[in-house]
């Protein structure tokens, strides 16, 4: 008896949860919509929105460019383009795109979803939101959705529910490095799209190092004849022309990704300094050497004397005409400066210069960067090392050696973003028996741990965190199925870690709904390391 009771409440109280609307469970085990990174807010409501091809994109002038990327994205996997229009017909099912100006709580990436039975509706202020809807809204169909060819026999539905969403960081970002192993146009888009699809923000391409140059520089030819040929495995290199980098930016402008370029100095600079040794440490060591004698006496040290200063400066000059990204990265790491301190020119440029050590010459050259580039209206972005021998007034500093040089550089009221190698080196293995430039672990659970914002800073010192940032540096990463399986599902623990509200963070809950998840990617074929 008592049995039959407790069972019938229990009976009532079920259905009285499933009838119940809107039932806010956020963040609970019974979102059944998986969607990652997980949204700041949804509700659930009952029924569902079925796609057909009668269905109208609804879509007034300022909202039909990301209207037509709807359409491009559900047209390969429903095997049917829907029609764009900018008025929907009298009681006709629909999916409506709208610029909101009052949405400014929102900010400018965020977004509201509203499905019900008889019409989708995404309102944002400004396109990048309604295009981040977009993404949400794929989310929400059947991961074949992200098939490229026609999958038959599908439902298009997409449950009712009310979501409001925006991110927690503006800056999400990832790095690839084709210097170490070049990467091929098409790869570089297939890494973008799926990006995109996580809604990450930022890429930043590591153009140049030691081993390689791989963009085209119209007033050094020798960058791309000779420095270019080369890549860490033996292989033949590569390089993108100008015309390459204009099509992948507009590529990654389309989907709402600034490319950040990184042009390596002064160390690093390697291949630089053997085309044109005239910028390194002590040229007259190598004259009437051979190239590939001379790229082992020079080293990877730029000289920073006044023409060194020049060449950097005209390579920078036409590195800010193709990429229209406020940050310019200019590299800054890992310079032995004993070099610097034991050659009788640099100690005699140090002396003129009035700096006290070759950290301070450093900085005197990476000033020089920042001079230039604020007068062209960009802003220097470079690795922690910057801070040491006084930061540029203009520097905005990516802390990557821990978080320390973040929270100096926020202290001292600088823009920073977070890149420990702690948490967010991709290059790093998944496991101990497997490949990484490091002994050290960086699991799925270790990254989702990431947290950008330390506690100690100030309200005000937190507003100069801009966000995070993970690199796949290119050492161990020779092709894309490599670059894939080290990219993901990490990068999917990193962009909830800058997405999504801390306090919705929940590693479980993430682990479930990456289940569902990964079947999206298996759609779009990504080499993902399997799950443990
Ligand atoms: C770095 O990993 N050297 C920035």
């Amino acid at each position: 008896m008592k049995t039959d009771r407790f069972t019938i409440i229990m009976v009532i109280v079920t259905l009285a949860c499933l009838f119940s609307t809107p039932t806010t469970v956020t963040g609970s085990y019974k979102d059944t919509t998986n969607i990652v990174p997980i949204p700041v807010s949804t509700e659930h409501r009952n029924g569902f929105f079925v796609f057909k091809p009668t269905i109208r994109i609804i879509a007034e002038q300022d909202a039909q460019t990301e209207a037509s990327k709807l359409i491009d994205a559900l047209a390969p996997a429903m095997g049917y383009r829907l029609k764009l229009a900018s008025k929907a017909r009298p009681k006709a099912k629909a999916v409506k795109l709208a610029i909101d100006e009052r949405l400014s709580q929102l900010g400018g990436e965020g977004y509201i979803l509203d499905v019900s039975t008889e019409q989708i509706l995404i309102r944002a202020k400004q396109p990048a939101g309604l295009f981040y809807g977009i993404q949400t809204l794929l989310q929400l169909l059947p991961a074949p959705i992200f098939c490229k060819s026609v999958v038959k026999d599908i439902n298009w539905k997409v449950p009712c529910l009310k979501i409001t969403d925006y991110p927690r960081f503006q800056w999400r970002g990832l790095l690839i490095d084709p210097a170490r192993h070049f990467i091929p146009v098409n790869d570089v888009k297939k890494f973008l799209s799926v990006m995109a699809m996580h809604k990450f923000n930022r890429l930043q391409v590591h153009l140049t190092d030691n081993i390689g140059w791989r963009i085209e520089i119209k007033k050094y030819p020798n960058l791309t004849k000779l420095a270019s040929n080369r890549d860490r495995s033996g292989g033949k290199g590569g390089f993108y022309t100008q015309e390459e980098i204009r099509e992948l930016v507009r590529y990654a402008e389309k989907r709402h990704i600034t490319i950040v370029p990184e042009i390596e100095m002064p160390y690093h600079a390697g291949s630089a300094i053997n085309a044109y040794p005239y910028i390194g440490i002590n040229p007259s060591r190598v004259e009437g050497m051979s190239l590939d004698k001379r790229w082992a006496v020079l080293g990877g040290l730029a000289a920073p004397r006044p023409e060194t200063v020049e060449f950097m400066q005209n390579v920078l000059a036409e590195v800010i005409e193709l990429f229209p990204s406020r940050f310019i990265h200019i590299g800054g790491d890992e310079a032995n400066l004993k070099l610097w301190e034991n050659d009788p020119e640099m100690l005699k440029q140090m002396k003129q210069l009035g700096c006290k050590n070759a950290h301070e010459l450093h900085s005197w050259f990476i000033k020089q960067m920042d001079t230039f580039l604020t007068r062209n209206s960009r802003r220097l972005l470079g690795w922690d090392e910057i801070l040491q021998g006084g930061l540029a007034s203009g520097a905005t500093v990516m802390s990557w050696r821990g978080i320390q040089g973040g929270i100096t550089a926020a202290k001292a009221g600088h823009d920073v973003v977070m890149a420990p190698t702690s948490h967010t080196y991709f290059d790093y293995r998944q496991a101990p028996a497997e490949k990484g430039l490091s002994r050290n672990v960086i699991n799925l659970k270790k990254v989702y741990s990431f947290e950008p914002l330390p506690a100690e800073l100030s309200n005000e010192q937190a507003r100069h965190v801009l966000g995070g940032q993970a690199q796949l540096w290119g050492e161990l990463i020779a092709d894309q199925n490599r670059r894939e399986f080290m990219a993901y599902p990490r990068a999917c623990a990193l962009i909830e870690t800058v997405w999504s509200p801390k306090q919705l963070k929940n590693y479980k809950n993430f682990a479930f709904r990456l289940l569902h998840h990964l079947e999206r990617l298996d759609a779009m074929v990504i080499n993902y390391r399997q799950l443990d």
